[in-house]
């Protein structure tokens, strides 16, 4: 195969649209993924997100646009023959095959010799530190376990891009944050591509380089976890990546919005006319909380009407004068839960200029 340099694209999706009928399940999606990268694509049920991924292993065709891997136009060619091996959303292992068996499956279809199998196998095995399991059935393993398998299985046959559709959507939570060290440890040590699939925005940031977010059919924003965290460039990615509070306000000058309850101070100026209609997206771990201020830009008083407590930090809801509520994350620094404020109590919430993100979209 045809193998561009390495600062090309490994694979490349040019324009790629997928219309059911009168549906346009992905609407014309450009991206770019570097030889090596783990990216994850990331948006909430039904936004398109596996349907881009079948179309990447061959199981549906575009119905425009093309996917070009290692420079060769994938076009036409049947998800046997695309260097590509998907592990599915329910990604079922064959429950009356051994572990062993089930890692050999493919490769014994492929006609590989028997020593090339064994040794493939037992390959996958030690990555996936499953060696002592072999003669299992899946149902006589965890649901981690289990997921180790599959993967074991996916990368059997050393696929060139790896595509995983909910890898850890079976596990809870404690095992899948384990699984998700462990998968970006092998899938790094293979050096295998990988586009993986997910609705769990801490899992894309945690395992992936790069993220998308997806929203009905389209490609909202790509780039590093923390840029699209500390930059998200729409309201609809500032609210979909973690918490946010967001107020709608008016352009003042190049460094001041005005919304209902509080002047916005910006550290950088912001290029808009005066009197032009923004969005201010700040985090809630930005914001500070005290029991005493002064009226001023970029803070704002208001009452505890509700907390959530999570054990790190709390979170706290204020209802500010007008009537809009403001989140509030504080670390819990002491323990015995001993809480800053009681619902009820009137508080100061203030943040520095450049906490904010200023929305026009
Ligand atoms: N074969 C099909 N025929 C008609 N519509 C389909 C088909 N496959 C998917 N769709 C529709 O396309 C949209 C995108 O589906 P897709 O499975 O890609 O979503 P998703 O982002 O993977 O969602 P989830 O997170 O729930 O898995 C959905 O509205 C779905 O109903
Ligand atoms: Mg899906």
């Amino acid at each position: 195969m045809n193998t561009p340099p390495d600062n090309q694209a490994f694979l490349r999706i040019e324009a790629v649209t997928k219309d059911f009928g009168s549906f346009r399940a992905v609407d014309g999606v450009n991206l770019d993924v570097a030889r090596g990268e783990i990216f994850a694509l990331l948006g909430s049920s039904g936004c398109g997100k596996s349907t881009l991924l079948r179309m990447l292993a061959g199981f549906e065709t575009p119905s425009a646009g093309r996917v070009v891997l290692g420079g060769v136009d994938l076009a036409g060619r049947p998800p046997y023959e695309r260097p590509v091996n998907m592990m599915f959303q329910s990604y079922a292992l064959f429950p009356h095959l051994s572990v062993w068996d089930n890692i050999a499956f493919g490769l014994r279809r492929d006609g590989l010799p028997r020593a090339e199998v064994q040794a493939r196998v037992e390959e996958m095995l030690r990555l996936v530190q499953m060696t002592s399991f072999a003669t299992r059935k899946p149902h006589q393993l965890s649901g981690g376990q289990q997921q180790r398998v599959a993967l074991a299985r996916s990368l059997a046959k050393r696929p060139q891009l790896l595509l995983l559709d909910e890898p850890l959507g079976a596990l809870d939570k404690k095992l899948r944050e384990e699984t998700q060290i462990e998968l970006v440890n092998i899938i790094r040590q293979i050096g295998v591509t990988c586009v993986m699939v997910t609705h769990d925005q801490e899992e894309a940031m945690m395992m992936a380089s790069r993220i998308a977010v997806m929203s009905q059919g389209r490609l909202l924003q790509i780039g590093a976890p923390a840029e699209v965290y500390e930059s998200p460039s729409s309201r609809f990615v500032a609210d979909f990546i973690g918490n946010v509070n967001l107020m709608d306000g008016t352009v003042e000058d190049g460094a001041h919005v005005r919304c209902a309850d509080v002047v916005h101070e910006l550290s950088e100026p912001f290029a808009a006319g005066a009197g032009q209609a923004v969005t201010v997206a700040v985090r809630p771990e930005k914001i500070r909380l005290d029991a005493a201020g002064t009226a001023g830009a970029n803070q704002v008083q208001g009452v505890v009407r509700a907390f959530s407590y999570f054990g790190d930090a709390t979170m706290y809801h204020l209802e500010l004068p007008s009537g809009a509520r403001l989140k509030a994350n504080v670390e819990n620094e002491r323990r015995h839960g001993e809480l800053a404020f009681a619902v009820g109590d009137s508080v100061w919430a203030s943040w520095q200029p450049g906490a904010q993100v200023v929305l026009t979209e």
